[in-house]
């Protein structure tokens, strides 16, 4: 089915925004950060203004092994099933995805969780399937390293599928609770799986029954060959990091042909790319935010996330002067889809000072400024043009950012039709226009 709206999610990616030291800008939160407030307050506006779902990103791990020294510790956070269940409770309508890596978690625990979320969330779940490429978190989960590339996403796509039939381990019938005869469950209905694959063997059923959307939405970010494969076969959701509409269509050619492989139709998969939205009165208004921002990036912080995206210390190198020949992508062990794009910056010319300042601020992500209706015009265009099903707002500033979009942004997409102004009835995968999974033990 196609969307009927240009699908919004609200990104965190840290508590206070998405550029690396949000949690500098003067109007950043404090502490409240890991309260459960904080979150609520922002949330409900997210809600007020009919936002598809909010999405925590997540790491196992502590960044702190930039020399630098600036950005380290900056990724302390609540851990984010806890924080959606607690935010289940608060809200109604908003859909609710959060992070959690294919590589440190077993698929028993985490298809409890999700299934667990999405019956109190009566349908709203998400899982942000990754599979973690930092080192400092390989050495929290018993390993020296992360685990080898293709090796990740093999697991990542077992786990999947594994999940999945720990999913359907309950058939939707299966619960009589038949207090006459006593029986609480049809045993035609549940199933042991017996599952024994590369990396997990796990007998099932699952302890909770099938979640209210069969499965939570299934979500995969970033770009790499791998991925691509891993959410053809099995996201529904795909955030993107692409920088121009022709970009966009490229994308989604690419994917609708590799979904034709796995005998998928395009529209069983949205795409959602990021942008970094910066509200203003004006453009001259919106460019100064941009440079205060800037401004409280270091520049060493810039050129060492760089080495670390491309698996060498640039330091040593002229920094007016062009990037060196970097490692081949199909057989780097660090983010693919971070190498690429650093690839891509260096075949512009771009100098190493002005490649760090840009990953340092906005990552890859275009920034999308100007007043409510520039910004919706943008937004329009890239929709318009096939180039995105909706975007995934990683605000640079929350609350800020975050309050001035929901406020001045969005009625704007509403005078458009872009967006509703309430929202439709059912699960998020209703509203996103996706279809109820099959139960695949159901005859
Ligand atoms: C919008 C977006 C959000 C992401 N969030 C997370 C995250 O929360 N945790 C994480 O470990 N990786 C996250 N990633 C990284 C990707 O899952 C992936 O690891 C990265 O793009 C590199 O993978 P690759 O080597 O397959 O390209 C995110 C990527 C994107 C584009």
């Amino acid at each position: 089915m196609e969307n009927n709206h240009l699908i919004l999610t609200a990104f965190f990616f840290n508590p206070q925004g998405d550029n690396r030291v949000s949690w500098r800008y003067p109007s950043a939160a404090g502490k409240e950060i890991f309260d459960l407030e904080y979150y609520k307050k922002l949330v409900l506006a997210a809600e007020d203004a009919c936002i598809d779902a909010i999405f925590l990103a997540d790491h196992v791990g502590i960044w702190d092994s930039f020399p630098s020294n600036i950005p380290s510790y900056a990724n302390a956070r609540l851990e984010p099933i806890t924080l959606l269940a607690a935010l289940s409770a608060v809200t109604k309508n908003i859909g609710l995805i959060s992070t959690v890596s294919a590589s440190y978690s077993l698929p028993y625990n985490l298809a409890r969780s999700f299934a667990s979320l999405d019956h109190l969330s009566h349908g709203r779940s998400g899982w942000n399937v990754v599979t973690s490429g930092m080192d400092e978190e390989a050495r929290n989960f018993g390993r020296d390293a992360s685990i080898e590339h293709s090796n990740r996403y093999s697991r990542a796509a077992e786990y999947i599928t594994l999940a999945k039939e720990l999913w359907d381990s309950w058939e939707d019938e299966a619960i009589l609770m038949d207090k006459a005869s006593g029986i609480f469950a049809d045993k035609d209905k549940v199933h042991h799986l017996n599952f024994e694959g590369e990396f997990f063997k796990v007998r099932g059923p699952l302890n909770v029954p099938r979640p209210v959307q069969g499965y939570p939405v299934i979500v995969q970010a970033g770009g790499s060959d791998d991925g691509r494969n891993l959410a053809a076969k099995h996201a529904d959701l795909n955030f993107a990091l692409l920088r121009s509409i022709k970009e966009g269509q490229e994308y989604r050619e690419d994917f609708n042909r590799r979904l034709e492989k796995f005998g998928r139709p395009a529209s069983a998969l949205k795409i959602l790319p990021g942008i970094l939205p910066i509200v203003a009165s004006s453009m001259d208004e919106a460019a100064e935010k941009e440079a205060l921002l800037e401004k409280l990036v270091p520049e060493q912080v810039g050129i060492d996330l760089v080495s670390y995206w491309v698996g060498m210390d640039l330091s040593g190198y002229p920094i007016d002067g062009p990037i060196p020949a970097l490692p081949d992508e199909a057989s780097f062990n660090g983010q693919r889809t971070n190498l690429v794009k650093v690839k891509q910056y260096q075949s512009e010319g771009l100098t190493i000072r002005e490649v760090a300042k840009l990953v340092a601020n906005v990552g890859t992500a275009p920034t999308i400024k100007g007043t409510p209706k520039q910004i919706a015009d943008q937004l329009e265009e890239w929709f318009t043009a096939k180039a995105a099903d909706g975007f995934n707002l990683m605000f640079p500033t929350i609350p800020e950012e975050w309050m001035n979009f929901m406020r001045d942004v969005i009625p704007e997409l509403r005078r458009r039709n872009l967006v509703p102004s309430q929202y439709a009835p059912g699960t998020l995968r209703d509203r996103l226009n996706l279809p109820r999974p099959v139960n695949q033990f159901s005859k």
